[in-house]
């Protein structure tokens, strides 16, 4: 029955792999991009700002041709004195890549529509590559993509990885001309929508590279534990390749375990299944990661991967069979000091560095899935993660069409990130508003999410009904009856009461499932000091956190951790006070300087607490 059980398992993230390439038309996600031959294509790009997309539409605001000269993805060079060529790329205009636009001219601060992108480059194909693909890190939030006036795709989606495959023929040895079309407007068709509370960072935001594939190439595997397995140690999973080579065999070495396993290449999709020795399980405390090499007749891939196994049971998480208590912390994609994306390894390191400073275990990362080295760090430091997809608010849960661009969306974050010891929780939202047709919506990302990757928990952000005058705070929403964890945003004390209301609240839920705080903060500007009973005070901030501590304390069975928002102050369009704000979210544990005020310290020492004292749990 466990055999039928896994080949249906099987066929189900099959169908679900070939649903998506087939709806939308893209090419199927290569993984573990440090592991492949790349040729980057990061740096200074020059662009064309173009508010009133000319670039694309007449003056009747009709579409041109794709040979139209005056269109911006053709070659912008006048063929002779008399030719009329009303744009162009030029070194007077450009801008680094990867990087948000906003961040970086002035007058881009605000900017949202198109702006075209553009990159020459010379190519030579190394000897043994079959195929070429031009792999985009993440671009905000719609990529039309053009080489050499032709058109490779469209992604939409501004935090999740895509790729196109390059014809041969396409390609030049010299003076390729790269164009991308970004174009960050908001929409209420969006994913996200209209309405959020972070910057429109719009832009190449991550890094841009030439994949060069063999043309059996492993384009992508799946080697985690089994879940809810009876035996220690029972790998199962799959690997995804481009052909087979008849008669070629599939390898798995895991070289510290002595694992050296073949497979017989039965098709495209190879099932792997086969048992560890006694190894050591990743956890913060001991974050092992095994190196594990892939390969066929015409492939290698290294990958660096930690074994745990994550589930619940009752009221509790269990990491490795062992309850476990996370000590989060919220974290937005941003360089507070900079004010800008974060994109860099060296950026992941300031982020999960602070967090580590907290005593963190574990990091919320809102509200949609950063760069990929902030997983991969994570792996390394031992810090549990929850990653998100940006179905937030009011999206128009009604659209099939927006359904498809979550869907697409969370299939990106999931394929990219699978092998990720770190990521414990998907989640497929935040503080959407209950609604039948949103929690329809909301359960088809859940049941999608289960079968791209029955390892992982599954969560949403949940919204409570805060009613002042209630002392017991309910946790109902219907869309918790699919959740593996209850989680849930309050500000009790910051939005509605104040910081003393924490001391006669309880908190229930009606779900026999963990439950755990997603969001919990206040606002303070870093520096400003006055009396606790001062809003905006760093020391108003830090009574919040005294409250809420105090609170959690006495919290009911089943508290399973927090991630107070947030990590850092972040810009916001939505915080205008202009003493306070400035256009800054101050809910920050740090200020905009990256200097660390009285509540980070509050935070931190009920973290070191719990270190000290297991044995509370909180
Ligand atoms: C909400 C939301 C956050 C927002 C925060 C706030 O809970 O999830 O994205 O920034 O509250 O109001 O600061």
């Amino acid at each position: 029955m466990k055999i039928f059980g896994f080949w249906l398992k099987l066929f189900g993230i099959i169908g679900f792999s070939l649903f998506h390439i087939a709806v939308f038309s893209q090419d199927e996600l290569i993984t573990n991009i440090p592991s492949r031959n790349t040729y980057s294509l990061d740096g200074q790009w020059q662009y064309i700002v173009d508010p009133y997309e000319t670039g694309i539409y007449d003056y009747r605001h009709k579409e041109l041709s794709q040979n139209d000269p005056q269109a911006y993805w053709n070659p912008d060079t006048a063929q002779n004195k008399s030719d009329r060529k009303e744009y162009g790329y030029s070194d007077k205009y450009v801008l680094k890549v990867p990087g948000d636009w906003n961040s970086q001219l002035p007058e881009f601060l605000y900017y949202e529509g198109t702006l075209w992108y553009k990159k020459s480059f010379d190519y030579h194909k190394s000897k043994n590559a079959n195929r070429i693909f031009l792999y985009f890190g993440a671009v905000n939030y719609r990529a039309d993509v053009y080489l050499n006036g032709s058109k490779l795709g469209i992604h939409i989606g501004g935090f999740t990885p895509f790729n196109f495959e390059v014809p041969d023929s396409l390609l030049k040895e010299k003076g390729n001309f790269l164009v991308i079309r970004v174009d960050n407007k908001r929409s209420a068709e969006g994913v996200p929508t209209l309405n959020t509370d972070w910057w429109n960072y719009g832009g190449i935001t991550r890094s841009v590279k030439l994949i060069e594939l063999p043309a059996a190439a492993i384009r992508d595997y799946f080697i985690q534990l089994k879940s809810k397995s009876e035996t220690k140690g029972e790998v199962e999973g799959w690997v995804k390749l481009d052909s087979v080579i008849s008669g070629d065999k599939l390898r798995i070495e895991i070289p510290a375990l002595r694992i050296n396993k073949i497979f017989p290449e039965t098709g495209k999709i190879v099932a792997v299944h086969f048992m560890l020795p006694p190894f050591r399980p990743w956890s913060p405390e001991n974050p092992v990661c095994y190196q594990v090499v892939i390969s066929n007749g015409a492939d290698r891939i290294e990958e660096k991967i930690g074994f745990r196994t994550i589930e619940t049971r009752g009221r509790e998480i269990l990491l490795n069979g062992k309850p476990v208590f996370l000590r989060g912390v919220c974290i937005h994609e941003e360089i507070p000091q900079q004010g800008r994306r974060a994109f860099s390894p060296q950026d992941a390191m300031q982020l999960l560095g602070w967090a580590r400073e907290l005593g963190c275990n574990m990091v919320r990362l809102a509200h949609y899935p950063h760069d990929e080295s902030m997983t991969r760090l994570a792996d390394s430091l031992g810090i549990m993660v929850w990653s998100e997809i940006p179905v937030y608010w009011t999206i128009d849960f009604s659209s099939a069409a927006v359904l498809e661009n979550a869907e697409k969306q969370l299939n990106e974050m999931i394929t990219r990130d699978h092998n990720r010891a770190s990521i414990m929780i998907w989640s497929v939202g935040n503080e959407t508003p209950v609604s039948q047709t949103r929690t329809h919506f909301m359960k088809t990302l859940v049941d999608s999410a289960k079968i791209m990757d029955p390892t992982r928990l599954l969560t949403a952000a949940l919204e409570v009904n805060l009613h002042a005058n209630q002392q017991t705070r309910m946790v109902d929403d219907p869309l918790g009856e699919y959740l593996d964890l209850i989680a849930f945003n309050e500000y009790l004390g910051w939005y509605g009461g104040t910081p003393a209301s924490c001391r006669t609240a309880n908190w229930e839920t009606k779900y026999n499932k963990p439950f755990f705080i997603s969001e919990t903060g206040a606002g303070a500007l870093g520096g400003f000091h006055a009396d606790s009973l001062t809003i905006w005070s760093e020391e108003y901030q830090e009574w919040y956190f005294r409250e809420q501590v105090s609170m959690f304390k006495r919290m009911p069975a089943g508290f399973s951790g927090v991630s107070p928002w947030i990590l850092a102050d972040f810009r916001s369009p939505r915080r205008n006070n202009p003493v306070y704000q400035e256009g800054w979210n101050r809910k920050g544990l740090i200020d905009q300087q990256g200097g660390k005020k009285k509540a980070f310290f509050v935070l931190k020492q009920y973290y070191s607490e719990i270190i000290l004292t297991p044995s509370t749990l909180r």
